[in-house]
């Protein structure tokens, strides 16, 4: 099991300097309700250096939604890793569904995109996760286990220590329709003994996390199953009061 838990927002293309400022303020002015918990910001790109220079005295650590795999280049509209590290960053989601889906990330870039991450010493939170028509067909932990191998192929078990992987049932994303307790755990025991195949009894300390419609309702108990460590947060993160009950249920 990871010493503390984590809980990650993923603002998406959502928010502005106000969120920023109010989003801290709030963290900052309630951090004893949660001092076991590791709080990161993933806000758009634009917004990082707001949230860095408000976050400065903080132990609120700021990601990024994606990166490049490449280091520079011709590659309009891109970031690379470098750049996100001059700019504060300590963490990137990595594979999110909707840059499989929206944006044709494959397995391979994504695979590459970790690579990178890792080598810049940044925390990569792969993020998994079956469609609706998958889990009707029973595909669940083939598609899931699958995208894990493929975007952890050729990882040395010493960076397990800058691997987060996030279960964020396609399903559940932004619909409302949460994965119950015990659908998120089936999945989440499966993955915890998946990374201790891959790299052996360290895979033990690597961080699980869930995500698809966390709030402030179901977080607790989400947050309470053996293997869950921790959430992903999107629409509930744009919510000051409701990301800070969120962040206190993983106390
Ligand atoms: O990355 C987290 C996100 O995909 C979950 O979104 O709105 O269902 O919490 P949401």
């Amino acid at each position: 099991m990871p010493n503390a838990s984590l809980v990650i927002a993923n603002w998406k293309m959502n928010g502005n300097k106000a969120l920023a400022k109010e989003m801290v303020t709030s963290l900052r002015d309630n951090h004893e309700q949660f001092q076991a918990v590791n709080v990161v910001v993933c806000p758009p790109f634009t917004l990082i250096s707001d949230l860095t220079r408000e976050c400065y005295y903080d132990d609120i650590a700021v990601g990024a939604q994606t990166v490049s795999e490449h280091e520079s280049g011709a590659y309009t509209g891109e970031v690379s890793t470098s750049q996100l590290k001059e700019a504060g960053v300590s963490y990137v989601l990595v594979g999110h569904s909707e840059r499989r889906q929206l944006f044709a990330e494959s397995d391979e870039q994504i695979n590459q995109k970790v690579k990178a991450t890792l080598s810049a010493n940044l925390k990569a939170v792969l993020c998994v996760g079956e469609n609706k028509s998958q889990r009707d067909a029973g595909e669940t932990w083939d598609v899931v286990s699958q995208q894990v191998k493929n975007a952890l192929q050729g990882i040395a078990p010493e960076s397990t220590g800058k691997i987060i992987v996030a279960y964020e049932p396609v399903w559940a994303i932004g619909t409302g329709e949460t994965a119950t307790p015990e659908q998120a755990q089936e999945v989440h025991e499966k993955l915890r003994a998946l990374v201790v195949e891959l790299f052996g009894e360290i895979g033990n300390k690597l961080p699980l996390l869930y995500g698809g419609s966390v709030k402030p309702g179901n977080a607790k108990e989400l947050f309470s199953q053996k293997d869950i460590d921790g959430g992903l947060i999107g629409g509930a993160s744009l919510k000051t009061d409701d990301f800070l009950s969120i962040c206190q249920a993983a106390q």
